[in-house]
């Protein structure tokens, strides 16, 4: 099948990335929020990257304002009727993602192929909130998407092999590589990054070391790119913790208990960089 309009669901951090990829590769985009504050600041971000991309030589002036100009954003999520292709990335809630799915199914063509960017949910539940349960699929973009070159691309119990195949050509026109992974909590990535991102924040909850060193310990004893905490305030404290409440449910197994603290810190509202403070402070 051929995607050439794709909507974004979502112009948070991962949704103004996708938004940014798709348009880098050719592809229209509509970039859906329910906040209108919400798909200024993510179009304002991608201006932004785009920006300094020009100024590195790396794309010229008219690439950037090409990229732009592909990028239509809108509230109005009926806007879907022309597309072929939907990237969901709101919020890592079950209960809002499906009621999503379920207007999604509503309104976008037969053909269209709904993703979704979830970090950890059941794909298979998803589906099983549309009349298209083969048309349903996880596409799952890395943290900063421009730079990483990952994308998981997992299929639910009764996602298509066409369905498949689409999503993973398409991941290849954006310069990602796809990698295949089954319906499971916290598919392969989450699974075995966030319980060492869990047990960082155990270390500073016991008081093994300090936020600092712990970081340190990751970044220059395991040579990590970011310490795990940092990483954490990156991702967003409620995502970690959404993430592990699926994988302790889904799993039923105590080794996948959210850290108190971590629980201490949503409730709090510390959100990590997105809300200016986590582990660390942003001003
Ligand atoms: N958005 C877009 N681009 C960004 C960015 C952002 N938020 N942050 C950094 N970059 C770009 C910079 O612009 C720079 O690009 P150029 O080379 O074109 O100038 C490049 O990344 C390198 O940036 P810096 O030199 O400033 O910093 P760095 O060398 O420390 O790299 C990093 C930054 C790539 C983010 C690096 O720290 C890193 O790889 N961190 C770990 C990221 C990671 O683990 N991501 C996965 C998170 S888990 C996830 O995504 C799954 C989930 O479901 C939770
Ligand atoms: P975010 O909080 O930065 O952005 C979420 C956006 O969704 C917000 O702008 C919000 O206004 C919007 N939204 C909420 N409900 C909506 C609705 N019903 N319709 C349209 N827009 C709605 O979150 P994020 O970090 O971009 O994460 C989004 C998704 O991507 C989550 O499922 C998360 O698990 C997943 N993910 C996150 C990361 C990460 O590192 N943060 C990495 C990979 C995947």
């Amino acid at each position: 099948m051929t995607i050439k309009k794709v909507m974004v669901i979502g112009a948070g951090q991962m949704g103004s990335g996708i938004a940014q990829v798709c348009a880098q590769s050719g592809y229209d985009v509509l970039l859906n929020d329910v906040s209108e504050e919400a798909i200024q600041k993510g179009f304002g971000h991608i201006d932004k990257l785009l920006t300094k991309s020009v100024d590195k030589e790396r794309i010229s002036e008219q690439k950037k304002n090409d990229t732009l100009s592909r990028i239509q954003p809108t509230t109005d999520i009926q806007k879907v009727e022309n597309c072929d292709m939907v990237i969901e990335a709101i919020v890592e809630n079950m209960d809002v993602k499906t009621k999503v799915f379920r207007e999604l199914d509503a309104s976008a063509p037969s053909h269209a192929i709904l993703a979704t960017n979830t970090s950890s949910l059941p794909i298979t539940e998803m589906a099983a909130a549309t009349n298209r349960p083969d048309q349903i699929i996880g596409m799952h973009f890395m943290n900063p998407v421009p730079v990483m070159k990952l994308v998981e691309v997992i299929r639910g119990l009764q996602t298509s092999d066409e369905t498949y195949q689409a999503v993973a050509d398409m991941a290849k026109e954006l310069s990602k590589t796809a990698v295949e992974v089954n319906d499971y909590p916290g598919f392969a990535a989450n699974r075995i990054l966030m319980p060492m991102i869990n047990e960082a924040i155990y270390a500073v909850h016991e008081d093994v070391a300090s936020v600092e060193d712990i970081d340190t310990v990751m970044k220059l004893g395991m040579n990590h790119p970011m310490g795990p905490l940092t990483l954490a305030d990156f991702i967003g404290l409620d995502t970690c913790l959404y993430i592990m409440e699926v994988l302790h449910d889904g799993f039923g197994d105590s080794k996948y208990r959210p850290c108190p603290l971590l629980r201490k810190y949503v409730n709090a509202g510390w959100l990590g960089k997105k809300s200016g403070r986590g582990f660390y402070q942003y001003s």
